[in-house]
């Protein structure tokens, strides 16, 4: 009865784990953005987020984390530019050096991203763009330590996304 078991069972067995195995590599779309964004810290960030770029509806994994890469600077030059446009009103000498410091770490860290942060993904180096997205995340934490109301809002968002982003892009490790 064991023989007989195995014999029917281990083929069914094999075909069960190609065919797991082939779905989740083949997996695309809202299915794979909804289970990649529920092991991250910010479901809900990740998830809007990414559903804001239509590329990421036929993405793979691979495609989506290039796209949440993409979109952290995206999100970071906004920021950037929100500062710098504050900074442009800024009369007292300490919102003046605080705003300055987060449009100078947003600036600094967007453009790592730009130059180094993309390249190094397409060369599967992606420890490298995990490290670039590691600097923009703390820059949105040492901001906020200003406590700028202005800025708040979208400190708060930069610094889940890009934590949500960290996270996927350490799937690809
Ligand atoms: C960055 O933000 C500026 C406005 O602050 C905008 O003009 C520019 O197009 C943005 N760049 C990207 C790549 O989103
Ligand atoms: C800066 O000041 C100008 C003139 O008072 C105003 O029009 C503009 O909206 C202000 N910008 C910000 C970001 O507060
Ligand atoms: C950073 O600053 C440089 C020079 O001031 C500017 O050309 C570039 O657009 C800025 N980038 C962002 C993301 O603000």
């Amino acid at each position: 009865m064991g023989i007989k078991l195995l014999g029917v069972s281990l083929p069914l067995l094999v075909i069960s784990i190609i065919a797991v195995t082939s779905t989740a590599a083949d997996e695309t779309g809202k299915p794979l953005i909804t289970k990649t964004c529920a092991g991250t810290e910010f479901p809900d960030v990740c998830t809007s987020t990414l559903e804001s770029d239509p590329r990421s509806l036929s993405a793979d994994l691979k495609g989506l984390s290039r796209i949440a890469l993409e979109l952290s600077a995206t999100k970071g030059n906004d920021s950037a530019g929100l500062a710098y446009n504050l900074l442009q009103n800024a009369t007292a000498f300490k919102p003046w050096s605080e705003l300055s410091a987060c449009f100078y770490g947003y600036n600094t860290s967007v453009d790592q991203i730009n130059d180094h942060g993309l390249q190094s993904f397409d060369e599967a180096k992606y420890d490298k763009a995990y490290e670039a997205v590691d600097l923009l995340n703390k820059d949105a934490l040492r901001c906020s330590t200003f406590e700028i109301p202005e800025l708040d809002e979208s400190n708060t968002m930069l610094s889940q996304f890009t934590t949500v982003v960290k996270t996927i892009l350490q799937l690809l490790f």
